[in-house]
């Protein structure tokens, strides 16, 4: 069987990573596809040494631009490799721009699309993320929602054949990769940081970033944090903070650190160690309730409910008041802070890149991976 792999992000690699150990497990060799929508060293090459993934087979190149641009380039750049190498199965993951270019890419040379984390939904439609997310689903032939409640929402739009639930692959990435992150990371030192002393932020939704109204909201909470805090900054809101005039001010709050982009280990152990995490990143929403750390979310919506559901997700939008009243309860109820940390988290046992292998191989061999002509027969 021959799986190719697209991908073009941080949180992209970090979670394909479990599925590509496993089918390298069952003596299977995928072809990894790199658009190369991130492209600093920080962003993307880091991920493939500390996760010790396999070279890349094909560097697309892709880099920045507009939505169009960005996925339209490499919808073509991806097609000229599935028309030579004709893999078997697409596996795409997630919800960028590079997912919905290997996706339409894909299915319309009649390669089925594999769709690990379907079924999410914010419904905001606002959101670049939330139409690569339905288009994706839509021209996929075998979803991999990561919960019921994802499986749900693809059942309500019609998709209901060949959908499985595995739980979420981040968590296969967090138990692999935890403990080596305990050990191996300084960041600690580096920084001059103890243990759930300080705070770890990260911002980078266009929805945040893109305007200055909302960019100045956030460098408003950041100017009003009770704490240390720690924020490793997406090159994005570097770019968009300078464009604004904002970043000096950023630059000159006494209690925050500002960063470059972290390696997964050094992100790892600073989420595990924080007294909790405030983001509007998708994935560490995610890592945040896996590693018992309370997180608030810098969003108004989210297409991971079952954070809030399990108690271990506040949705604190930009709100400076919100936001600071949800940090002082956690600073001083202990009782409150306890019951955010403990939240149950809801994306499974660790095992979903062996599920998600194990059931595309076990569809070759019944001769079942193909994309068919309706959902619906
Ligand atoms: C993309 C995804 C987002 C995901 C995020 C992960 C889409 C629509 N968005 O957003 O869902 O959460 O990746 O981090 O696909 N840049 C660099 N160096 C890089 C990469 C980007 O400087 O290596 C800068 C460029 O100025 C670029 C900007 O960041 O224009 C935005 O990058 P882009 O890939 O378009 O989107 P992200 O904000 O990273
Ligand atoms: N991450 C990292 N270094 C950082 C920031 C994030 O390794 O400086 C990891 C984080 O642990 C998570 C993933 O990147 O697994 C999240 O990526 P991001 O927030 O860029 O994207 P999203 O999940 O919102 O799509």
């Amino acid at each position: 069987m021959k799986p190719a792999f697209i991908f073009g992000t941080r949180p992209e690699i970090i979670k394909l990573s479990p599925v590509i150990r496993a089918f390298l497990g069952r003596g299977v060799e995928p072809l990894l596809i790199h658009t190369g929508q991130h492209y600093d060293y920080e962003m993307s090459r880091v991920f493939l040494e500390e996760l010790e993934l396999p070279e890349i087979d094909y560097h697309l190149e892709v880099g920045s631009g507009t939505q169009a641009e960005q996925t339209g380039t490499a919808m073509i750049k991806i097609e000229r490799v599935l028309i030579e190498e004709k893999p078997d199965v697409v596996v795409v993951q997630g919800d960028t721009n590079t997912v919905l270019a290997g996706a339409l890419a894909s299915v319309k040379l009649k390669i089925p699309v594999a769709h690990v984390e379907a079924g999410l939904r914010s419904f905001d439609r606002t959101m670049p993320e939330e139409i690569n997310r339905i288009l994706a689903d839509h021209a996929s032939e075998i979803l991999f929602p990561p919960t019921e409640e994802a499986k749900r929402n693809l059942e309500r739009e019609g998709i209901t054949g060949n959908v499985y639930v595995t739980g979420n692959t981040i968590v296969d990435a967090v138990l692999q990769n935890a403990e080596v992150a305990e050990e191996k990371s300084d960041v600690l030192e580096r920084l001059g940081l103890e243990p759930k002393e300080y705070l770890l932020i990260t911002a980078h939704r266009a929805e945040n970033t893109d305007s200055r109204e909302n960019l100045r909201k956030l460098v408003e909470i950041l100017e009003n944090l009770p704490m240390r805090a720690v924020y490793p900054m997406h090159p994005r809101t570097r770019n968009r903070l300078k464009e604004f005039g904002l970043l000096k001010r950023v630059e000159n709050i006494e209690n925050l650190i500002i960063t470059k982009p972290l390696g997964y280990l050094d992100f790892l152990k600073l989420e595990r160690n924080a007294f909790a995490i405030m983001t509007d990143s998708g994935g560490i929403q995610e890592e945040a309730i896996i590693l018992n750390v309370p997180c608030l979310t810098l969003r108004y919506n989210t297409e991971r409910p079952e954070t809030v559901e399990a108690g271990g997700n506040v949705l604190v939008g930009l709100e400076k008041e919100r936001a600071m009243d949800y940090l002082r309860r956690l600073m001083e109820d202990p009782e409150f802070y306890e019951k955010m940390a403990k939240a149950k988290n809801p994306f499974g046992d660790g095992k979903a890149g062996e599920r998600i292998a194990g059931i595309l191989l076990e569809l070759y061999k019944k001769g079942e991976l193909r994309v068919k002509s309706s959902r619906f027969i």
